[in-house]
């Protein structure tokens, strides 16, 4: 079960290039069990067959305005209304201008015009008609009419120019449809997350870091995103893109995020310490590259701020939630380091199964006593952990 299973969606193609991704797009909603129904433009069907669209989606697919086949031939007004969100991806820059001016000439247009539900548009075009003065103007209509603008991003674009204008990735796609349409379990909550490994120099080209990927930390703060929540994303180095929505933070060594960390802890209402902090750094790290010698070379090391258990400890503190990264006796040092950090709740994982992965299973410690997360993608596993937080602080 996903957050998106059994919502009704109407997927509409407009005619772009990156109609292609619209067929992975439909198959991702599919496989989280969605009811996808697909409406073509007539400039769609030139870069992807309806049949591709029908075959992925399930469904018949309807590109015309009459189509005989829509009982009381009431095509625009059938097709829309039991949905939960219409989605346009892609959207060209023609049909956002329609779409901000209220034209309806095809059936596409006419859905969303006569629309009960959610819209949403995921812009896809040249980077110079993305810039034009005229789409600046008709965005910022789409934005006050309460459509959602998906994107775009940037990078490389089919006419061989690079800027603005990329449709954005399916999965990132499906991820801001999830926060679309998924319960809001921390509405109006301010979280703030940490995420990732430290960087300690030693000197200015060595340094001293972990395994942390930084999945399992932006996967939590994605699952917090779609809960409704403002996301604060503290990160040390990772080649992660941010969930979109999230603000995030770059930091490097533990001191750094220490600092963006206690300039932000206050006014937050959720803290989870996800990131994998050095408890060390290097005293007199070197401003030049230490040159190679005969002899050996000592490291001193000076302990950093326990980052967690300082915010645990303010006078008001956000609902602090922790990781424990254990290689062995993971309940019993987990147990104990929940009470050292003097923190409701702890989620223990095993290091070695965990650091790099894609997926993770977790203990949640808390009053309580323990609850396991079965292994799965981390991004379920955070989604999991996101309810029991929110039913925390429901029932504190
Ligand atoms: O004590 P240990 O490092 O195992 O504790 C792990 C938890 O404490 C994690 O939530 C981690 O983000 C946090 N931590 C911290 N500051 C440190 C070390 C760990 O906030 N210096």
């Amino acid at each position: 079960m996903t957050s998106l299973s059994g919502k009704r969606l109407l997927l509409g193609l407009t005619g772009g290039i990156a109609a292609y991704k619209a067929a992975e797009l439909a198959r991702l909603f599919v496989k989280a069990g969605m009811d996808v129904r697909v409406v073509m433009t007539a400039a769609a069907c030139r870069f992807i067959t309806p049949v591709t669209m029908q075959a992925l989606s399930g469904q018949t697919v309807y590109t015309d305005l009459w189509d005989a086949r829509v009982r009381d031939n009431m095509a625009h007004i059938e097709l829309s209304r039991d949905r939960d969100l219409i989605l346009v991806a892609p959207a060209s820059a023609d049909f956002m201008a329609k779409l901000a001016n209220g034209l309806a000439d095809d059936l596409l247009s006419t859905l969303c015009l006569a629309r009960q539900s959610l819209l949403a548009v995921a812009p896809a075009m040249n980077v110079q008609m993305w810039e034009n003065a005229a789409m600046r103007r008709n965005v910022a209509l789409l934005r006050e009419d309460g459509i959602a603008v998906m994107g775009p991003g940037a990078g490389d674009q089919a006419c061989g120019e690079t800027g603005m204008g990329r449709m954005l990735e399916p999965e990132d796609l499906f991820a801001a449809v999830a926060v679309l349409l998924g319960p809001k379990l921390l509405r109006g909550r301010k979280v703030l997350v940490t995420a990732g490994p430290t960087y300690e120099p030693i000197d200015t080209v060595r340094g001293i870091t972990n395994q942390s990927s930084g999945k399992m930390g932006y996967a939590v703060a994605q699952a917090a995103l779609e809960a409704g929540a403002e996301v604060t994303l503290v990160s040390g180095p990772t080649a992660l893109a941010a969930p979109l929505g999230a603000v995030r933070v770059d930091v490097r060594s533990a001191r750094d995020m220490h600092e963006a960390v206690m300039a932000r802890a206050m006014a937050s209402d959720i803290f989870i310490s996800v990131a994998a902090v050095a408890d060390y750094h290097v005293v007199d790290a070197k401003a030049h590259k230490i040159k190679r010698g005969s002899g050996n070379l000592a490291i001193e090391l000076a302990p950093n701020p326990d980052i967690l258990a300082t915010v645990a400890a303010l006078k008001k503190p956000p609902f602090c939630v922790g990781f424990a990264a254990e290689t062995e006796n993971l309940r019993v040092n987990a147990q104990a380091k929940r009470k050292r950090k003097k923190i409701p709740l702890l989620a223990a994982n095993l290091a070695q199964e965990t650091f790099g992965r894609d997926d993770n299973a977790l203990t949640l410690i808390d009053d309580q006593g323990e609850h396991e997360l079965q292994r799965a993608a981390k991004i379920v596993i955070a989604r999991q952990l996101i309810a029991h937080v929110a039913g925390m602080l429901k029932s504190s």
